[in-house]
């Protein structure tokens, strides 16, 4: 663990007081049609005991890299960081005002810009070397909708078979075995040998309609 234990209740606070004005009237949409169609998933965060389980089904250690694919306020992110120590977190988010609080966070708690980055960007169109970035990670966290997952299928594919471990928080992929569930059944793990190789045969076969 990287923080002390008073610094992580501080982080936790300020996570939980962005939960709380989240949650305020929310009504989670289920189906991509009830949101704006450049999102892969609504403004929702993960409670801290959530991304702890996750990380901790991906069986996170210092050596890893990590990445939010729409991080939302970098509390994945920033909480590899400072629960797990890893060497590095990347958070990547569509809404400038998300990133914004995001950097506020890691200004806040002095956390390194080289330990945890939080930038803007759109994970269905990412720039080569962001690209290159992400695939380079050996954890991705995802929290996105079910029906919104095949436009990112293929590239967390991609992620797999180059040794990444996936780890998915509520919406699960249809066609990938899963390599481990958390207790509360609310986070899947992914691994190469856990999905298998028939989802590159499905692509290759019939790229132009990506499974549902
Ligand atoms: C359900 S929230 C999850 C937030 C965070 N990962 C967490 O678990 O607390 C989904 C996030 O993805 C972001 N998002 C949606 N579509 C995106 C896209 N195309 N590129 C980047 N971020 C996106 C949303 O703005 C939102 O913050």
């Amino acid at each position: 663990m990287i923080f002390p234990t008073s610094q992580l209740s501080s982080l936790e606070k300020t996570f939980r007081e962005a939960e709380e004005e989240n949650e305020d009237g929310f009504q989670f949409p289920w189906t991509a049609d009830e949101i704006d169609p450049t999102l892969l998933g609504p403004v929702r965060f993960t409670s801290t005991s959530t991304v702890r389980a996750a990380l901790q089904l991906a069986r996170l250690t210092a050596d890893d890299t990590v990445c939010d694919l729409g991080c939302g306020d970098g509390r994945v992110p920033i909480l590899a960081f400072s629960e797990f120590g890893v060497r590095h977190a990347l958070g990547i988010e569509l809404e400038d005002s998300l990133v914004a609080t995001g950097n506020e966070t890691l200004r806040k708690f002095q956390i390194p810009g080289e330990r945890v980055t939080i930038i803007q960007g759109n994970v269905v169109q990412l720039s080569p070397t962001l690209r290159e970035s992400v695939l380079s990670c050996s954890v991705i966290f995802i929290y996105l909708l079910f029906d919104k997952l095949h436009l990112i299928e293929p590239f967390l594919f991609e992620a797999l078979q180059r040794g990444a471990r996936i780890v998915s928080v509520c919406f699960f992929f249809k066609k990938w075995g899963r390599a481990a569930l958390s207790d509360d059944m609310k986070c899947a793990l992914y691994t190469k040998e856990s999905v298998g190789p028939s989802l590159l045969c499905s692509w290759s076969s019939d790229a132009k309609n990506p499974p549902s």
